[in-house]
């Protein structure tokens, strides 16, 4: 009888075995991750297993006339697209080039920037921080991932988790404002959304925490720059969401664009192998921002796009996104013996290992559903109302709000009837002819009963005045009017920082010229950051800022000035009173000389401060009380304070709980949120708030290497304007 070979040659060749069924060991589904990521490596050569390290772009092109090409010019064993589409065919196209055209069937992950939503477009993330409510949140981002899962997407680059404090900035759009817990929170609650418990063949998709990290700190608010931060500062302040989102079992993390102290993010292996997957544990993998890899040339750390790719990879970047280095130079980097079989081996088991656990393997295509089955179900729509409502922030209120008794409004404004500029930056397949304006939002609202007048008044810039006499005749015949201003969509995201966080000088001038026809103005106001209001705040009966809402902001802005929804905004980040003031924040570090060091023109104090925001309904706090009076460092103890709402308004509260550490062997914040907590609140109703202090977790710090501090000595918890000073043995 002859002997069987074959299986001696498949172990001599390092080939695993075939399983009892003759299924290849990666092809059965009942296999862990880990066997089957390890089969699949060992059947892989070298240049297959380079192309996984690898993302390109599909779908900018929307002729169907050139699917066929575009198909033709990706590899067929590509790690992984941006997709820029939502044609489900084009997708499964390219899929099925990936499983059924190359040897082994690998397929393709499809990526793509869903942000504030896929195509039920909901508030952008600023606006999200500000409504402190990280289930709605969270709600928000399963929608968004079962809409982008069923077109095609599997991973999204979303949460965007980088504490921003210059609001010349354009990216602060895209995350969830100054505070370092808040964007902890809420990065959480995105990845929650994104990914839920289990992402096996559900209608969930892998997240992405970006841009790793202390992007938020562009120089003057300029894009790309580098950034110059204290080790301390990393620690303290832009490390944390991230830390957050690891434990919350991100899977993926992108790297920033900034050099950060001389080192770009994106070649920086103490951040990126140290800290993130060595400290943190990270089994997950890096993907490169746009074309960072290649821009380590431009930003002199690499002499060639060789050396780039070089760079990048050994200090922790598993993916190269759309810049084609790691393909182009990896064969002959590692001939040079300057990157090795196994840095790739460990790289490319990442990526897979989010394939099987994306359940790629076993449902590498998506169906073909009718788009009403897939994309902006009324309970969707019904969400991204509720978040754009709670998300809106009162600034300003002498009383006219809520709206009564008024037979006529006039609706003015570049704002009033606009469908696109709500949407924001980073829309992904948001669309505006599916957006409510602002005008079609009071319609629904104010029913019959009421008539509305339009007049746009001026565009969103440039000089021409000639709309001003109709504004001013059309609020001389109302009861009110509702001056609706803001930003183009344009003006915040990604490369669109501003010198001046005002808005321009023509709608500044609408507002004055409105201003001395004898009738209340309510200026609502949509933008991507906040804005300097100084010169408006004084003309105005009430400013409402509603953000970029998304689709459903009409009718969630109407219905607060109606009074139908008491709002519940609050900032997230701070207004300051002029674009000189930046940067502003309430997490500052206390002054040599508090009493000194002022500007000699303005006040040091913001327009509006980080937690402000007005409501229909009074609350009134009262003292706080812990359940001890002697705190040690191993035993957690409750903090409370009731709040009463005085007032015959239903009302949402948030209660924000900050820790102050007056004195520390390292300096901290004046003081820190480290909790918080929104509840509705009955009209006559008092509710209890408590905050369950585990002292190590809420009243320690980091030093400049990571190493938590808790120090003996008196510390203040504080909420509003009260607080308790307790010391810890
Ligand atoms: C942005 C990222 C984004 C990526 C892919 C980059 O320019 O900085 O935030 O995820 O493009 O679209």
């Amino acid at each position: 009888m002859k002997r069987i070979l074959l299986p001696l040659v498949v172990t001599i060749l390092g080939v695993s075995c075939a399983g009892d069924d003759g299924i290849p060991v990666y092809r059965q589904s009942g296999r862990s991750v880990d066997e089957r990521v390890e089969d699949l490596l060992r059947r892989m050569t070298l240049e297959e297993k380079i192309l996984q390290l690898n993302q390109y772009i599909v779908g900018l092109n929307t002729n169907v006339n050139n699917i066929g090409r575009e198909i033709e010019e990706v590899p067929a064993g590509i790690g992984s697209v941006i997709y820029f589409s939502d044609n489900v065919a084009l997708r499964n196209e390219l899929q099925r080039k990936a499983v059924e055209e190359t040897r082994l069937g690998i397929p393709v992950l499809f990526g793509f920037d869903v942000i504030h939503g896929f195509r039920t477009i909901y508030p952008i993330p600023l606006a999200q921080g500000c409504s402190w409510n990280p289930s709605l949140v969270e709600t928000l981002c399963r929608t968004a991932a079962r809409e982008a899962r069923l077109s095609g997407t599997d991973w999204t680059f979303s949460p965007m988790i980088d504490v921003s404090r210059d609001a010349r900035w354009g990216r602060v759009a895209e995350c969830y404002g100054e505070d370092p817990y808040c964007n902890a929170v809420m990065g959480v609650a995105s990845v929650r959304g994104y990914q839920g418990e289990d992402l096996y063949l559900t209608e969930r998709i892998a997240a992405c925490a970006k841009h790793y990290v202390g992007y938020g700190l562009s120089q003057g608010g300029r894009d790309y720059t580098s950034t110059d931060v204290s080790m301390q500062s990393l620690w303290d302040t832009y490390l944390p969401p991230y830390k957050a989102c690891v434990e919350a079992g991100v899977e993926t993390v992108m790297s920033a664009f900034n050099d950060i102290n001389g080192v770009p993010a994106t070649a920086n292996a103490a951040l990126l192998t140290d800290i993130l997957k060595r400290r943190w544990g990270h089994a997950g993998f890096v993907v490169s921002d746009w074309n960072a890899v290649e821009q380590l040339v431009a930003q002199g750390y690499a002499r060639d796009r060789k050396e780039a790719a070089l760079r990048a990879f050994t200090a922790g970047v598993e993916m190269d996104m759309k810049d084609d280095c790691y393909r182009a130079y990896f064969p002959e980097l590692l001939d040079e013996g300057k990157i090795t079989q196994r840095q790739i081996d460990e790289a490319v088991s990442r990526i897979l290992r989010l394939k099987f656990r994306l359940g790629l393997f076993e449902r590498p295509y998506t169906d073909s559903l009718p788009e009403a089955e897939r994309v902006l179900a009324p309970e969707a729509l019904q969400a991204a109302e509720q978040l754009a409502g709670e998300s809106m922030v009162l600034l300003k209120n002498d009383g006219v709000l809520p709206l009564s008794g008024v037979d006529d409004i006039a609706v003015i404004g570049p704002m009033a009837r606009d469908r696109f500029h709500l949407l924001g930056s980073w829309r992904c397949h948001g669309r505006a002819e599916d957006a409510q304006t602002l005008y079609e939002g009071l319609e629904q609202e104010f029913g019959s009963g009421v008539s509305l007048h339009y007049a746009p008044g001026c565009d969103f810039d440039g000089s021409d005045r000639s709309g001003f006499a109709r504004a001013r005749q059309l609020a001389a015949r109302c009861d009110v009017v509702i001056l609706c201003l803001g930003e183009r969509a344009e003006w915040s995201g990604e490369n669109a920082s501003r010198s001046t966080i005002a808005l321009p000088e023509i709608q500044q001038e609408l507002v004055e010229a409105l201003s001395t026809c004898g009738k209340p103005l309510v200026v609502v106001l949509s933008n991507g950051r906040p804005l300097d209001l100084h010169r408006m705040e004084p003309l105005a009966s009430a400013m409402l800022e509603i953000w970029q809402p998304g689709l459903r902001g009409g009718s969630a802005m109407a219905g607060i000035l109606s009074g139908r929804v008491n709002p519940s905004g609050r900032l997230c980040m701070t207004f300051p009173r002029s674009t000189g003031q930046i940067p502003i924040f309430y997490n500052s570090r206390s002054s040599a000389r508090p009493d000194q060091g002022h500007y000699q023109d303005i006040s040091n104090t913001p327009l509006y401060e980080f937690g402000y925001g007005l409501s229909y309904s009074k609350f009134v706090y009262g003292e706080l009380s812990a359940d001890t009076d002697r705190i040690s460092a191993h035993e957690p103890f409750t903090v409370r304070v009731d709040v009463t709402n005085e007032s015959d308004v239903d009302g949402y509260e948030t209660v924000h709980w900050y820790v102050t550490d007056p004195c520390c062997s390292i300096t901290r914040p004046v003081k820190e949120l480290r909790y918080f907590e929104k509840r509705l609140i009955p009209a006559g109703a008092t509710e209890t708030f408590t905050f369950r202090v585990v002292p190590e977790r809420d009243l320690a710090y980091v030093d400049s290497e990571g190493n938590p501090l808790l120090e003996a000595g008196e510390f203040r918890i504080g909420v509003k304007d009260r607080s308790l000073t307790l010391n810890l043995e």
